[in-house]
Parts: structure tokens; sequence; C-alpha cells
């Protein structure tokens, strides 16, 4: 069979009346289907999880329930790791192709049930359509380049010499079996690009979900099952963070523990990777994206207009819930007031409200990030000059709905200027000229994306060189990275850089072997 060459899945319109009336026609589906109980999923078999059940809400209208989840005990998560290992066995050893056919037929189920998938995204994590309907794009593209990417590196690093009359070459082994943490703001994009890579390549995989968005990993679960993945390969475990995410990441035999999420938690996990526990015979492998404190950086005779409506997306899209997301705009002092008010005005026009209307603003999503969000809100009070948003948004719904928020006049140094907020927030910080601006942006711990809008080409090849950034982007705006085309990863206290949709990505997850064959 002729391998399709990888192309990234084209996001629907849903300015489009029809897409659009498809899409409501889904939710309305899924949402007949709400508060079912979904089980763990260990070795091919669905169980109930020894530690008792919990529920994921909805959180564009707190009276709905998703659905009921399992929580594993720590004994069933270690039996998870048990079983993955058993699978490893023969898993790595299934050719490239057949695990590549596995997941080419995955991935056509996911294409299937893109506007059902999407529903669910849209009911238990609070995207809207187009945000959702990315994720589930990405996720597409995630198996799909894996799988393409698997049969590349089958075929080994180029000879290297010939010297002595040896033949030399470079194969790849797969590792082992691992953990995958994975977290709630791409819910379904992430949990299967973390899945699919170490599997793609060989490994076996225990997967843990974020608690917020369980339901979008169980979908996972429910296609592995559909396209006959052999048992134990994936296992599909819902808990508690501790239990379950630190006792794996903890545990002697666990090979690599993937994990994206915030910088706390991946530097605790770090700390664990680093120490050897008794009879563990291996070093862990350990991939972690945190988190990012990201600017737009516009420019004195950078395109005002593009750069406001860019701000806007990078800021908001998703409630500001992106390790990517724009956070800090720094502006050179001559176009200072002209940006801010664009940005001003283009932010309150947003509209706030339920995902399921697709509102451009939907909630954020959970009680614990409006805290953290509203506690910053009031930090950026005193710091700076509130000029949108502030405050809770009143919906018709209980949901956990905020204000798109910009502060201007804020110092580069101030807490709001310097900590993640992972919310509907951004903050204006004026730069006297292009060293200034690019000296501000390099100046916080992170190092994940950032935007840069000019039209100067001696500028621009600047800020390319000097934005310390792991995905940078010129004239537009600093979320949203395609698989394949903009590999994703950051700098820094950002993580590993691992690029999660790159070529380096599923190396990670294997080990290089030489081989010299003397005839
Ligand atoms: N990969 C996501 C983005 O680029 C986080 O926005």
């Amino acid at each position: 069979q002729t391998l399709k060459k990888y192309k990234n899945e084209t996001y629907l319109d849903f300015s489009d009346p029809t897409n659009d009336k498809a899409q409501k026609k889904a939710l309305e589906e899924v949402r007949s289907d709400f508060g079912q109980e979904y089980d763990l999923y260990i070795n091919g078999e669905f169980v109930k999880g020894d530690a008792g059940t919990f529920e994921s809400k909805n959180p564009s209208n707190l009276s709905e329930t998703i659905g009921t989840f399992q929580m594993a005990s720590k004994d069933q998560a270690f039996d998870a790791l048990d079983k993955a290992w058993d699978a490893f066995e023969s898993w790595q050893y299934v050719s490239a192709e057949k695990r590549a056919e596995y997941l080419f037929k995955a991935a056509d189920v996911v294409r299937r049930r893109r506007l059902e998938i999407n529903a669910w995204m849209i009911s238990e994590a609070g995207k809207s359509y187009l945000e959702a309907d990315a994720d589930t794009c990405e996720a597409i593209d995630f198996i799909e380049y894996y799988a393409h990417e698997a049969l590349r590196i089958d075929d080994g690093m180029d000879v290297l010499s010939e010297t002595w009359g040896d033949y030399n070459k470079t194969i790849y082994m797969p590792i082992g079996a691992g953990v995958s943490i994975s977290p709630w703001n791409f819910p379904f994009a992430i949990f299967v690009g973390m899945a699919v890579a170490p599997i793609a390549v060989g490994n076996t995989v225990v997967a843990k979900p974020a608690p917020d968005t369980p339901r979008m990993g169980s979908i996972l679960t429910e296609i592995f099952e559909e396209v006959g993945l052999p048992k134990g390969v994936f296992n599909f475990v819902t808990g508690g963070d501790i239990e379950v995410g630190e006792n794996l990441a903890k545990h002697p035999n666990t090979r690599f523990i993937s994990f994206t999420g915030s910088k706390a938690v991946g530097l605790h996990l770090n700390k664990i990777a680093a120490e050897v526990a008794d009879g563990q015979k291996f070093l862990k492998r350990m991939v972690c994206e945190l988190g990012g404190k990201n600017a737009t950086v516009v420019d004195a005779d950078a395109d005002i207009e593009k750069a406001s409506t860019e701000i806007v997306k990078g800021a908001f899209g998703f409630q500001g819930q992106k390790c990517s997301a724009s956070s800090r705009v720094i502006a050179h002092q001559d176009i200072y007031d002209e940006l801010l008010e664009k940005v001003a005005e283009k932010t309150k026009a947003l509209s706030i409200g339920d995902a399921k209307e697709n509102h451009i603003a939907g909630p954020v999503i959970n009680q614990k990030a409006v805290d953290k969000i509203m506690s910053y809100i009031e930090i950026g009070k005193k710091e700076g000059r509130l000029v949108a948003g502030g405050k809770r948004a009143e919906t018709e719904n209980e949901g956990y709905y905020i204000e798109p928020t910009v502060f201007a006049d804020i110092s580069e140094d101030d807490r709001i200027a310097q900590e993640e907020i992972f919310g509907p927030v951004t903050a204006f910080i004026k730069a006297k000229d292009t060293d200034d601006a690019l000296r501000i942006a390099n100046g916080v711990d992170y190092g994940l994306t950032g935007a840069y809008f000019s039209q100067d080409p001696k500028k621009i090849d600047r800020a390319l060189r000097e934005y310390r950034v792991g995905n940078l982007y010129i004239n537009r705006k600093c979320t949203g990275a395609l698989v394949g085309a903009q590999p994703f990863g950051g700098f820094k206290l950002s993580g590993t850089d691992a690029k999660a949709g790159g070529r380096d990505y599923l190396k990670y997850f294997l080990e290089p072997k030489s081989t010299t064959l003397r005839p």
C-alpha cells in the first residue's frame, strides 16, 4: 500500500451555516449521553477503580455532569505498568508498518467521529467550536505525523562510514513502558500526541488524563479498542495526581515520564525522574513541556491593525488557557497608545458565554482557575491600569466565566509581567526601542513562544536570532503551532524543548544503537 503524503488536517469554517448546524446537532446528540460511567482500561479490559469515582463537570454550566470516572488505586496504576511491560515484549518487535497501520486506522476513526469529539470537548473543556476543531485536527495530525516519522526512523540513521570494510549503521530501539501525564487545555490533541508518540516507535504506555477532562482521554480508549490495538499497549488510568501520577513517576520500572503541565509539577517530576529508585535498572527519560510567559513584541514600524487582531487571538483564544498564550504585549513607545486602544476595543467586543453557543470567550476550566486568575486581576489593578475586563462575567448559566482583561502601564518586573496566569489576562509593557523590547521579552524565566511584529527585514533578522523562545512567530499570533510545520516546545524553564510534532520528538522514546557488520 502506498503511503499518503503527510498533510495537516484543515479546520472547518463555522461561519458556514452548514458546519455550524452540524456542530450544534452533534452537541445535542452528545448531550443525550451525558452522565454515563467510564472505566479504566488496563490490558485491554475495562475495569472499575478501587479508590472510588469522580465526576467531570461542564465548566459552561455547572449543573451538567459530563460523566463519572474511576479513581484508580496505586496498585491498579502499578498493575497497568506491569501489563504495559508484558505488552512491550511483543509490541517492540511488531514492524513499523504494522504499527503505523493501527495508527492510520485510528486517525480515520477520529476523522469519522470529528464533530462528536468536538462536541465532547466543547462540553467538557469549554472550547469554542473552532478551538475544539483545531484540537481534534491536531490529534489527527499527531497520529499521522508520528506514524510517518516512525516509518522514516525505522530505516535507521545513514551509514556513517565503511572504514576497514565494516558496515556501520545506527538503529533506533524502543525503550520500554512509561507514563504520560497530560493536561486539560488540549484535552484531546495533547493526550493523543503524548500517548501515540511512544507507541508509534514500539513502546507501551500508561496514560493518565487530567482530572478535568477524562472524557476526552476515554475517547482514545474507544478508538484503540475499535482498531484492535493489541492489549496492554495503551492503558488508560484515571485518578488522583499523587495516587496515580506521582506514584507511577516514582516506580522503578517506569522507563519514561512524559509530562505536560505546570512548571511547579514539572520540576517536581523532573526531580523524581532523576532519583534512582531501589531496583531501577536505567535512567528514566523525562520529557516535559511546561509553562510560558509569552510576549507579543510590536515594533514602531509594525502593521498596528494586524498586530492588534493577532494579539487578541493570541491572548484570549480558549480564554488564554494555553501555555503559548500572549500574556504580555511589549509595545514600542511610539505606537503604544494606538495599539493599546485597538486591543482594548477588540477585547471588549468578544462575546462571553456558554461554549455550546460558540461564544469566543467561554468559561475557564474550574474554580481553582477562577480563584487564581481573579487574584492576579487584583494584583494587576494595583500594578497597572485596567483598560478592559477585570471581573467575573455575568451569564445565564452558572459557570466559570471571567471577562477578557487587559492591563496597561505594567512594569517589566511586576508580578503580572513575570508569573504565568493561565487565563484571559494580558499586560501591556512600554519599550523605548527594539533593544529594550527584546531585552524585556527575554527577561522572564520561561522561553516558550513569542511573536514579533515589524516590516523591517533587519529587525526581523535580529528577532529571529535574539528572541530566546522555542517557537517564534513573525507578524502573527504566538499560539497555534501546526504539527510537522512548527514543532512545539520551549527553552529555559518552559521544559525539555522536546519539540512535539517535530522530527526530534520520537527520539526521546528511543535509544540509538550503533551496529557494525564485518563481512
Ligand atoms: N501547541 C499549542 C500552541 O501552539 C500549545 O498554541
